[in-house]
């Protein structure tokens, strides 16, 4: 009996890639950036790093969150969430469009900054140019130290531990978690967000690492697809409300390690030009999980289904309906519609890393990209 063993396969845990490690690993990442913040029967978040009192709270008029690459797609749930949960305006932006706009920025702003590493330099510019204007700044950051962790006011760590693969999965998922924590954190600090619906969003949070547990272990639907679809050169993610936050996601990903050009596009929008692109066999991939926006979203995949398209969906359980007008469907184990994106982004990970796979891409690092841009 002979035992073949190498340190990169050991560190790797037994998986192939990097990637698909940290895919695994997200269940435990999530419940690790909840852990004493977001508590079973606590009726409130406890955010000890955080130093923003009521008082502070008040003077606040507007809300930027900046970042770049994933950690600005986790911003643009970001604003969804803040908004709907604390009432405050936000808006979201790439840090290198951002620092030179000259951006309406005092001391009545709010910034918050979003930065696995904490070192991105179009980032870390942005934070320094909110802090000379009076800006207070929150850092979401996954590195303890780093440079976006020592420059900010106040920082909330996630805890997803070091992420190797280039393309980012599960600082992903941790940064949405911080999200909400910071939503449901302004929304009850300034009276906006009630507490019924605080307890049940906190409940549902608390269930989200079991759900993507379940959520990693459906994988054969996506694998198939992937395996039929690998050979594509377009590629098109559609949704609305929070579907299209993580259809933008969706698309990076497959755009960094699988190297197919593909689009997001707020599925509202297909009529203002992507519709002309879509013809026999071009895959679609619907995100169908805003239960208000379910019906929209149905009549949305229809008009790509009769242009030949050929159509993936992600919906919550017991949503039968969308079986008859697509060709494969994932069922995600049901949640609140605020909370689809950490449930729904796992899927399309796993389609993006199986896809790459197919193409014999080297999928922990990608061609021309790199783990953290410290330059400009
Ligand atoms: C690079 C990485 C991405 C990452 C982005 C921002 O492009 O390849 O995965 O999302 O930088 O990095 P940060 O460390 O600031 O989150």
């Amino acid at each position: 009996f002979h035992v073949t063993w190498d340190a990169a396969s050991a560190e790797k845990g037994g998986y192939e890639h990097f990637m698909i490690k940290e895919i695994h690993e997200q269940p435990k990442a999530i419940k690790d950036t909840m852990t004493s913040r977001i508590m079973m029967d606590v009726d409130e978040v406890k955010l000890d790093d955080i130093k923003l009192t009521k008082e502070d709270l008040e003077s606040i008029s507007k809300i930027y969150i900046v970042a770049c690459g994933t950690a600005y797609h986790a911003g643009i749930v970001g604003k969804y969430v803040i908004e709907r949960l604390a009432k405050i305006p936000v808006e979201v932006d790439v840090a290198s469009e951002f620092r030179y706009r000259n951006p309406l920025i005092n001391k009545n702003t709010l910034m918050i900054v979003v930065s696995q590493s904490g070192e991105t330099a179009d980032t870390l510019a942005a934070l320094r140019l909110a802090k000379e204007h009076g800006a207070r700044v929150i850092a979401i950051t996954n590195v303890v130290g780093s440079s976006v962790a020592r420059e900010a006011d106040d920082v909330l760590y996630t805890w997803a531990g070091p992420e190797i693969a280039v393309a980012s999965t599960k600082a992903y998922v941790t940064q949405l978690i911080a999200m909400y924590i910071i939503a449901l954190y302004l929304g009850r600090l300034n009276g906006n967000l009630s507490i019924e619906e605080f307890r049940l969003i906190r409940d549902e949070m608390l269930k989200l690492p079991e759900k993507a547990e379940y959520l990693l272990n459906q994988k054969e639907t996506i694998q198939k697809f992937a395996a039929t679809h690998y050979v594509h050169k377009d590629m098109f993610y559609i949704g609305r409300g929070l579907d299209f936050a993580v259809a933008l996601e969706g698309a990076l990903k497959i755009k960094e390690i699988s190297y197919i050009h593909a689009e997001a596009y707020a599925a509202g929008e297909l009529k203002h030009g992507p519709i002309a692109l879509i013809d026999k066999g071009v895959p679609v991939i619907a995100l169908a999980t805003q239960e208000e926006l379910f019906e929209k979203m149905l009549s949305n995949i229809k008009e790509v289904v009769a242009r030949g398209a050929h159509v993936i969906s992600f919906a919550f359980e017991g949503n039968d309906d969308i079986s008859k007008v697509s060709d494969a469907v994932v069922y995600l184990p049901k949640t609140l519609s605020i909370l689809a994106p950490v449930l729904s982004v796992i899927p399309l990970q796993l389609l993006a890393y199986y896809t790459a796979v197919e193409r014999g891409c080297d999928v922990d690092k990608p061609r021309n990209l790199a783990k953290s841009v410290t330059v400009e």
